[in-house]
């Protein structure tokens, strides 16, 4: 059983789906733990009352980045974690970080990347006057949204749309998709930077 590490900032809603599919069976993984960075992030309080092991890990009781990485990863290896899943997770990771999990942290993005990298990518589809945007899993590496992808769904841009009916439509879409990508690296068909040819 895929041992799953989840990093949280905020809703939680794609953390909620993927314990839904966990719990039907329609994903074989199992959440060893739920860090997030922000003590207030509904979704940290949603997984406490879910009986998970989920705990808050704030930057500014560390003195420095690099020692508050270390202490997730600390916590990762502790708990024995083989996929470090960002799940709206409000902050870039640093090398070291990167290195240690190499492979094996993915992101989900709301655009169809390399499409609308950053913040707010849904404004910026609407922005561009796209006719379809979506989503993207991918692997995390040094840049930002830039990690080989692993899985993209197309969700069209409606007449009217606003940033909110747009990001509902995609976000809807990504409850499925996250789950989908993990069961592909579960079963090694998702393959990272150094395994492509
Ligand atoms: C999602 O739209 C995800 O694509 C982006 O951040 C949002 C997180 O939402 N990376 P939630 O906290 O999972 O509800």
């Amino acid at each position: 059983m895929l041992k799953l590490g989840i990093l949280i900032s905020g809703r939680g809603s794609n953390l909620m789906a993927l314990h839904q599919h966990i719990q039907t069976g329609g994903l074989k993984a199992q959440i060893c733990i739920v860090i997030s960075n922000n003590a207030d992030a509904p979704g940290l309080a949603w997984a406490q009352k879910q009986g998970l092991n989920a705990m808050a890990v704030l930057r500014p009781d560390f003195s420095s980045k690099a020692e508050y990485e270390h202490k997730l990863l600390e916590l990762l290896k502790q708990n024995h974690v083989e996929l470090v899943v960002l799940a709206g997770y409000m902050a870039i990771l640093g090398k070291p970080f990167i290195q240690a999990f190499r492979n094996r942290i993915i992101n989900i993005h709301p655009s169809l990347l390399p499409a609308f990298r950053g913040l707010h990518p849904q404004r910026q589809a609407l922005a561009a006057g796209v006719k379809v945007s979506g989503l993207t899993v991918h692997f995390v590496d040094e840049g930002v949204d830039t990690g080989p992808i692993i899985l993209q769904q197309i969700v069209p841009v409606l007449d009217g749309d606003t940033e909110e009916t747009l990001s509902e439509r995609i976000l809807k879409e990504e409850h499925t998709c996250y789950a989908q990508a993990i069961e592909m690296f579960a079963k090694k068909t998702a393959l990272g930077a150094d395994e492509r040819t």
